[in-house]
């Protein structure tokens, strides 16, 4: 099955409001597994359903090797705060230090329509907070106190560029140094 591409900033499908998914059926199951083949093959540590094109309350998180797929979530706890730089495959190349909650607990649903929890500390909850605002038609830049805290491609600097180009190809090399492109 061929896969879909990542939008880019600019698309208004990346703004809009997920719908929630009321049927756990065979179709949700394919846009799941094209989902995971997505930010695997971008790489990245989460995709949001908005960022191929279909507004809904899906996404799907892999930090560490655990795979996380979450139905229609949201945030029930959170706490403490943490600040690294970020990043998103809907903007290509662009980083920003963005402070989120260190802790966070989400509660949502699987692809079987079965109410889970999902705990993340540090990177984790960074890209749990990051896919839920996807999935609001929010972005990491709104975060910002203004556009030239975003780092443009090829803007890092020597220490943090290592991994860009040469290591695109390692989502691993992304998670050691703490940086989500999800
Ligand atoms: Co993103």
């Amino acid at each position: 099955m061929p896969i879909r591409p990542i939008i880019q900033l600019g698309d208004p499908r990346l703004r809009v409001v997920g719908t929630p998914i009321t049927s756990f059926g065979r179709p949700l199951h394919a846009l799941l597994d094209e989902m995971t083949e997505v930010m695997r093959k971008a790489p990245g540590v989460g995709l949001a359903a908005q960022q191929i094109g279909e507004t809904l309350q899906v996404c799907v998180i892999e930090v560490e090797g655990q795979l996380h797929e979450l139905i229609n979530p949201r945030i029930l706890r959170a706490s403490g705060d943490q600040t690294d730089l970020e990043g998103c495959l809907s903007l290509a190349g662009y980083y920003a230090q963005v402070t989120r909650r260190d802790h966070v607990i989400a509660e949502g649903q699987n692809r079987f329509g079965k109410k889970i929890r999902l705990e993340g500390r540090g990177l984790l909850a960074r890209a749990i907070q990051h896919e839920l605002d996807h999935l609001n038609g929010k972005l990491y830049i709104d975060l910002l106190p203004s556009m030239d805290a975003l780092i443009p491609p090829g803007g890092l600097s020597d220490d943090e560029d290592d991994q860009d180009d040469d290591e695109a190809g390692d989502a691993r090399a992304n998670e050691r140094r703490g940086r989500v492109r999800p």
